[in-house]
């Protein structure tokens, strides 16, 4: 369902940060911080029903965050299966659509077997639709559409002399998926970090400070209102969006 008003964005994506360090700053294993942030993803998804956002992407985990400490990594993957498992009931209720987007094929199986739940169990809805980004990165997901457009070149599905960003990128991982009016990352850091870099070609970015354990519905509804206090451009000037001067 498209967002009515034009001031709150029909897709926001988050770059989830800071969970670590908010568990640094009060002497608590880096862990403890990460289940802090399911908190906040509940938070976010019911301020999302509240707001009006019809699409929200969470960037969960990246094909880099493989390269943390093992006992760590072992650790987001139980929460995640858990988290999951908890809260597919509530996400029914709620009607809230859940898509993935990464390569989830190499995702630990348990984790799998609950995101094809959830997925199947919860595809009819439209309302909400709630986007996690689980062993994703831009790169590998370039190449991945890469190799499928080959493929379907090959096949004789698709010309190549036809090809148009249109057509491209119905291969991505976003296929279904509008892409990101704006783009929030917490904790500070100001770098996409392998995140949506196509599809955010012309979002809006918002940085804020606040350490995604303390992100709350205020800080969601801050961001859109900076957004909405944007003029978003896409190449034109400021006087061709104006509205013709009437005499
Ligand atoms: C974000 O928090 C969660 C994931 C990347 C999975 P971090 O774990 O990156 O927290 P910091 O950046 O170390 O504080
Ligand atoms: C980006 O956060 C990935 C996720 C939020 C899942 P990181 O904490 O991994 O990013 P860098 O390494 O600081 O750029
Ligand atoms: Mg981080």
């Amino acid at each position: 369902m498209p967002s009515t008003s034009l001031s709150i964005p029909n897709h926001v994506a988050i770059i989830m940060d800071g969970n670590g360090r908010w568990a640094q700053q009060r002497g608590l294993p880096r862990i403890e911080g990460h289940r802090r942030g399911v908190e906040t993803v509940r938070t976010v998804i019911k301020a999302c029903r509240e707001l009006g956002i019809p699409y929200i992407t969470l960037y969960a985990f990246s094909v880099e965050n493989w390269k943390r400490p093992k006992d760590e990594v072992g650790a987001l993957m139980h929460l995640l299966e858990f988290f999951l498992k908890k809260e597919l009931a509530n996400l029914i209720k709620d009607k809230v659509r859940i898509l993935t987007i990464g390569r989830i094929q190499d995702m630990p199986a348990g984790v799998r077997k609950q995101l094809d739940k959830a997925v199947e169990a919860t595809a009819a809805f439209s309302d909400l639709t709630l986007v996690l980004a689980l062993n994703y990165g831009a790169r590998t997901e370039m190449i991945d559409a890469a190799r499928a457009y080959a493929a379907a070149i090959a096949a004789g599905e698709t010309k190549l002399d036809d090809t148009s960003w249109e057509k491209f990128s119905r291969y991505l991982y976003t296929a279904d998926i509008p892409d990101p009016d704006l783009v929030i990352r917490t904790s500070g850091e100001m770098r996409i970090s392998n995140f949506l870099l196509l599809q955010a070609a012309y979002a809006e970015f918002v940085f804020t400070p606040v350490l995604w354990p303390d992100f709350a519905k205020a800080d969601l509804a801050a961001a859109v209102a900076t957004y909405a206090k944007r003029e978003r451009r896409f190449g034109k000037t400021s006087e061709q969006l104006k509205p013709a001067a009437t005499s």
